[in-house]
């Protein structure tokens, strides 16, 4: 992902978050040298994710796939190489949290071998008060 990939960013990102992130979020991420990724597909963005890492330790931030092209194994795929791509730059374990309401992210992640190590009560803003957050890690 590069700035010049924004502008598609942001408009899944509306469209596939309750509390979507703002251009100023990526745009930190990317001046943080965090993992951003994009996928395409016949030049047409698919997919996109970022991810941190700090030493060997690093965390699933956002994983997204666009809403006609989702429950068709691309988010399965994608998550592959930003695995891949964590283990080559030393990382020994990865980490994300998931709202608990969010099934297909969920499903997503146990399918990719992670694993619950914990919740967060009441971690994420919600439409009507606030939502745990389920903490879940893998091995690289
Ligand atoms: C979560 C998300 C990335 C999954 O992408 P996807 O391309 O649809 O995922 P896949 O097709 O690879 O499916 C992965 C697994 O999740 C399950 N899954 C996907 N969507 C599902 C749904 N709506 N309900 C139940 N399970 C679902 C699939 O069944 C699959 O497991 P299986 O093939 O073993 O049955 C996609 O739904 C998405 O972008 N959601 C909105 C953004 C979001 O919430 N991101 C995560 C938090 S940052």
């Amino acid at each position: 992902m590069t700035t010049a990939d924004l502008d598609d960013v942001l408009i899944a990102e509306a469209e596939l978050h309750p509390f979507p992130w703002t251009r100023g979020n990526f745009a930190d991420s990317l001046a943080a040298g965090h993992g951003a990724f994009v996928a395409q597909e016949d030049d047409a963005m698919v997919a996109y994710a970022v991810t941190s890492q700090v030493m060997d330790e690093a965390h699933l931030l956002n994983i997204s796939v666009i809403a006609d092209r989702q429950r068709a194994g691309r988010g399965r795929r994608f998550m592959q190489h930003l695995l891949a791509a964590a283990k080559a730059q030393g990382g020994r374990r990865m980490f994300l949290e998931v709202r608990s309401s969010n099934q297909p992210a969920y499903r997503l992640y146990q399918r990719s071998g992670f694993i619950e190590i914990g919740r967060r009560k009441a971690y994420y803003p919600a439409h009507q008060g606030r939502e745990d957050a389920i903490v879940m890690a893998r091995d690289l």
